[in-house]
């Protein structure tokens, strides 16, 4: 795999090697030395416009446990804030050597962009709001494991809810690509301020009342409302957009038995989710920042080729 820029990219085969592997990435994490040689050096430089915590830091840990150079490169703090544009700042980067870049860029399509100018592999790590691959191979490791844990292997017959702001959201594209090649069945919630146009067409069961599927589903995924990106009023308060769309207290206590909740974080308390539900032991926030580590290190394995005689774990 030459580069990761969506996850509709991914063929079943390589969507499963990605997430199989991140299983084995994962032991890593729990112990004391954490450190595998398999990307010993290989250079790959995070180039972050936007910002992030989890994102950047969990590739940035990826990397590093799997033995590459990892540099950090902002917009702040670098040419960017000259007016140097993208395809220059590419372009030099690209020229010293890099073998990949992880690329978060708010305009949707950068990521394609870089990899039409560069010679090394690329991430996206997030397209304004067009897509956001690792978090939706995060959320399916997550999720997998979850479902493994109550004895259930297998997507067939699983049915995740994906509740918010759609509209603005990259996560909510990449999750509906990556789940058609996995196969759960995707519901959409979301006031129908927040639908993004043309969601009729994507193959998805939508709704506005998220009342009327909370009891039927497997998984809660609650999405952040990115008031950054919002240019007018979507909803009439917090407080009313919270009582209809927000995983509230009842609404928690209406899940099914053996349902969890995921959140790709930051997340609003109160706002998309109460803190009940947040903090809940059918949580899985914290369950996928982990795996987002695994993840991204079976990520940059696959992009960068790795070693051929296989990987010692
Ligand atoms: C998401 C993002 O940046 O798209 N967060 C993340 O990567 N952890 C979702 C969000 O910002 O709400």
């Amino acid at each position: 795999m030459k580069h990761l820029l969506s996850s509709g990219d991914l063929s079943l085969a390589e969507a499963n090697s990605i997430l199989d592997l991140a299983d084995q990435m994962q032991q890593v994490q729990s112990r004391q030395v954490k450190k595998l040689p398999v990307l010993r050096g290989r250079t790959i430089v995070n180039v972050f416009f936007e910002d992030s915590t989890r994102t950047r830091t969990s590739f940035e840990i990826a990397g590093k446990w799997l033995s590459a150079d990892t540099i950090n490169v902002s917009a702040r703090g670098s040419s960017v804030s000259k007016g140097e544009s993208l395809r220059d700042t590419m372009l030099t980067l690209d020229s010293m050597g890099v073998d990949a870049f992880v690329i978060r860029h708010p305009s949707s399509g950068a990521a394609h962009q870089v990899a039409n100018w560069v010679r090394a592999g690329v991430v996206n790590a997030g397209d304004g709001q067009h897509e956001h691959p690792t978090q939706s191979l995060l959320d399916a490791l997550a999720i997998r494991q979850h479902f493994r844990k109550l004895g259930q292997d297998g997507w067939a017959g699983k049915r995740i809810a994906i509740v918010g702001d759609l509209l603005h959201s990259r996560v909510v594209r990449s999750n509906v690509l990556l789940q058609r090649t996995l196969g759960a069945q995707i519901v959409l919630v979301a006031p129908p301020t927040l639908l993004p146009t043309g969601v009729e067409t994507w193959g998805v069961e939508v709704t506005t009342d998220f009342d009327q599927v909370v009891a039927d589903i497997d998984i809660a995924m609650m999405l952040r409302v990115q008031t950054e990106r919002m240019t007018g009023g979507f909803f009439p308060t917090e407080r009313e957009y919270a009582d209809a769309y927000g995983l509230t207290l009842e609404r928690l206590n209406r899940l099914k038995p053996g349902a969890a909740i995921c959140h790709p974080g930051p997340m609003n308390r109160g706002m998309e989710i109460a803190s009940e539900a947040a903090d809940a032991a059918n949580s899985l926030v914290l369950d996928q920042v982990a795996a987002g580590v695994a993840v991204r290190m079976s990520v940059l394995y696959h992009v960068l080729g790795g070693a051929s005689e296989g990987i010692p774990l």
